[in-house]
């Protein structure tokens, strides 16, 4: 069998690793990379064995399937290039600014019958993967997304940088639309959102707190569950699952803690977490995500088969981040309609929260 001819657009701090893994992988050649930045294009072709393509048209020439791994802005543009000459795309996430540029690259990759991935790469964290196989069905949800200020992805805020990842997820996992959106975010060096907090209603009742930070000198990512099966948590950095589930005396409600006895209160005390809230945790931390979210793409350009996350889903995403950010501008800090709104517009502070001489964290 011929290998696949694959390349990528964009090898910054992410596409780098794209083109890594490309080089090595079975049955795919990397063909080349591109990159506006001339010097780094030139150190990813060297060391993944390749040839730097002046521009990605000069690449679309050929290649079978490509990475798409520039900065947002320029998603539309790049990918458009390659699905309207019927190449298929992994789109790193978002897939495009914007709902109408994102619902233009669905429709050529239809249009086309090509494959249109999106870098939704949490789908590929075994943690989730595991909770996937089981069945929930949740009821309150709650994201949480934070890391480090990094200095890239500035053309996008905190919603289609960070938060984007949850929305996915839960679309994914509660497969409901969503009735209702409230949102409020901050800036904190000009231009986009760099915290967001949103609450959302789905039309089955189900309600998600989520919270996203690009401001947090501690990275966190987790998503926790609360369903009628019982607590789902799972931490994306430890990539680890904690399932906790009632046992069968508590599901038939055959307890009443008004009803006991003082002794027996005290016995139950004892036993809620070796008996009544059984739990276990599960280290799921096995493959890197990347390579089989990268393996995958290249069986479905192979098989034809449809990918995890098609465009359409990545569509969906955005539309739903868009009803976010909508309502994160229209937020009125104090509650009147000539008052500051949006995240430009957070008021400043009355006073310092602590002294200058205080001593600081490390
Ligand atoms: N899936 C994830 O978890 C994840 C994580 C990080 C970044 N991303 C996404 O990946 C993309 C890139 O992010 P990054 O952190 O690697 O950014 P980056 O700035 O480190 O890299 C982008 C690279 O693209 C190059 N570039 C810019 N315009 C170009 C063009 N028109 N043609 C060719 N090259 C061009 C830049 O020179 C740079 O080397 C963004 O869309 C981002 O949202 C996804």
């Amino acid at each position: 069998m011929l290998p696949l001819k694959v390349g990528v657009v964009g090898v910054g701090h992410l596409g780098k690793e794209h083109a890594r893994i490309l080089s090595g992988l079975q049955g795919t050649e990397l063909v080349g990379v591109v990159d506006v930045d001339a010097v780094q294009a030139e150190s990813v072709a060297r060391r993944c064995g390749t040839r730097v393509f002046p521009n990605h048209t000069a690449l679309a020439e050929c290649v079978d399937a490509v990475c798409i791994v520039v900065p947002t802005q320029y998603h539309h543009a790049v990918a458009g290039e390659f699905l309207r000459r019927g190449i298929s795309a992994l789109v790193e996430k978002p897939l495009a600014l914007n709902l109408e540029q994102a619902n233009d690259l669905v429709a050529l990759a239809n249009k086309q019958n090509t494959i249109l991935q999106v870098g939704h790469i949490e789908r590929f964290n075994p943690a989730y993967e595991e909770l996937r196989h089981r069945t929930i069905n949740p009821k309150f949800v709650e994201c949480e997304r934070h890391g480090t200020f990094t200095g890239r992805s500035t053309d996008i805020g905190a919603v289609l940088d960070l938060m984007i990842h949850d929305l996915d997820l839960l679309l994914d996992l509660i497969g409901q639309p969503v009735a209702e959106v409230q949102a409020v975010g901050a800036t904190v060096f000009g231009g986009h959102e760099d915290m967001v907090n949103a609450r959302l209603k789905f039309a089955g009742g189900c309600i998600a707190h989520l919270t996203a930070s690009r401001m947090t000198p501690i990275p966190k990512r987790k998503l926790r569950i609360w369903a009628p099966e019982g607590y789902a948590g799972i931490d994306f950095v430890r990539k680890s699952l904690s399932l906790v589930q009632p046992s069968e005396e508590l599901r038939q409600r055959r307890i009443d803690f008004q009803r006991l006895d003082g002794s027996e209160r005290e016995r139950l005390k004892d036993q809620v977490f070796t008996r009544h809230l059984q739990t276990v945790e599960l280290n799921c931390n096995h493959g890197d995500q990347l390579t089989r979210e990268l393996e995958h793409f290249l069986n479905c350009v192979r098989t034809g088969s449809a990918p995890r996350v098609c465009g359409e889903a990545a569509r969906d995403a955005i539309a739903l981040a868009t009803r976010i950010l909508a309502s994160m501008q229209q937020h009125s800090w104090d509650n009147r309609a000539d008052g500051p709104t949006g995240p430009d517009e957070y008021p400043a502070p009355m006073v310092p929260l602590f002294a200058r001489d205080e001593p600081l964290a490390a």
